[in-house]
């Protein structure tokens, strides 16, 4: 008989649903950066909300045995599941400086930046209590209208943290509002001019170790000057444009590095005139042969995408009909004679002359690349082909 510690109860069959997430692209995408800022300049990837979806250990660690000289996460969290995964390089941890967080950020030896006095407070006391240094960067607001000091508060802080000898200000850093407006756009020109005039405050003069960042992707992309010490890619290196719909992914030699497969697990022969899912959303108005996938808004894969998008079977576009529910979505395959149970859906990824891409699947459900990455399924298994 087995011990009780021996059963495995767990079920281990593989969903007919799931992401391959291409590393080699996002390595790519990653030199993309480094020679357009050139060598002077560092880049760290932004590898927050798990790398856009895209799983956040498995690419920092790609990215890390890249060269990356460092990352940005959004969380002590998601610092804390990077450093126990084994990533040894220096985290810089945007908004996470909140009250509690102090003894994990010196813990897990996180780079935070500062945008309260009072944070920065409470992080020097324990620095010095424990005799550390803790390196940071003082974030300020030139013209984001978000988190930061402003330009009527940012001297006053720069005072308090110069008198905070657990604190090392590494840089300033400020992020752009409007990077996606095309090359001259006024107000990213702007927000440079605002930073550079408040690095030449002189009560920065000494504290200052210089490394400071304003660029995300549409900094790097579009507006050179914005390039400053060190740049912080996001969704270029995720394969999507930050300045969808003016500019698309392949403008901007960025290259796709998400899949997303599945197979038919039904397919049915019904009359014209058959009601189809919730809500009869859909009728067929001929004999229609109607296939049904594994995959719906539990999985991230939008309910608006209700009769309006198409997944890819035999390189073909098989339009969705009907509501997309929680598990299931029917395509239409009338026009497929090859697809059966167990063909190969694309729906995200290019199959064939055919392509769906992350700006495509934005554009049906009236979203940003950004969101219809975040948004895909946590239950959605994904894997990491060391070829693909
Ligand atoms: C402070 C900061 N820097 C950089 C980025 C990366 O931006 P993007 O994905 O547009 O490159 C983000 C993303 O939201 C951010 O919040």
């Amino acid at each position: 008989m087995p011990t009780t510690a021996m059963v495995d109860n767990s079920i281990h069959v593989a969903r007919l649903t799931w992401l391959e997430i291409n590393t080699q692209g996002v390595v790519d995408n990653f030199l993309l950066a480094k020679k357009i800022v050139g060598e002077n300049v560092k880049v760290f990837p932004v590898v927050k909300a798990d790398a856009y979806g895209l799983g956040a250990l498995p690419l920092s660690r790609t990215l890390e045995a890249a060269g990356a000289p460092g990352l940005c996460v959004g969380l002590v969290e998601e610092a804390e599941e990077l450093r126990l995964g084994g990533v040894k390089i220096p985290l810089i941890l945007f908004a996470g400086l909140t009250p509690g967080t102090e003894q994990h950020i010196i813990d897990l030896d996180l780079t935070p930046f500062i945008f309260n006095l009072d944070a920065a407070k409470a992080l020097n006391r324990l620095a010095v209590a424990l005799n550390k240094k803790v390196n940071c960067y003082v974030k300020v607001d030139t013209g984001m209208g978000r988190i930061g000091f402003c330009r009527k508060t940012f001297q006053a802080a720069i005072k308090e943290i110069n008198k905070m000898p657990g604190l090392i200000i590494s840089g300033v850093v400020s992020h752009l509002a409007c990077s996606d407006e095309g090359e001259n756009g006024e107000v990213t020109k702007s927000q440079i001019k605002k930073m550079h005039e408040l690095l030449a405050i002189p009560e920065l003069a000494k504290s200052n170790q210089g490394f400071n960042s304003l660029a995300n992707s549409g900094g790097i992309l579009y507006h050179p000057q914005s390039h400053m010490q060190w740049v912080r890619p996001g969704i270029m290196l995720y394969g999507a444009s930050p300045a969808y719909p003016s500019h698309t992914s392949m403008q901007d030699g960025v290259v796709g590095v998400v899949r997303w497969l599945s197979r038919i697990i039904q397919v049915a022969k019904v009359p014209s005139g058959t009601p189809l899912g919730y809500g009869h959303s859909y009728t067929t108005t001929k004999e229609s042969k109607i296939a049904q996938i594994p995959v719906g808004y539990g999985d991230g894969y939008s309910r608006r995408l209700s009769n309006k998008g198409y997944v890819l079977i035999e390189g073909t576009k098989a339009p969705i009909v009907g509501r997309v529910c929680m598990d299931i979505t029917a395509v239409d395959v009338t026009h497929i004679p090859d697809a059966a149970v167990g063909s190969l859906v694309t729906i995200l990824g290019s199959d064939g002359k055919e392509q769906i891409s992350i700006e495509m699947m934005a554009d049906w459900i009236g979203a940003i690349p950004y969101e219809v990455i975040c948004g895909l399924g946590k239950r959605l298994p994904r894997y990491y082909p060391i070829n693909s």
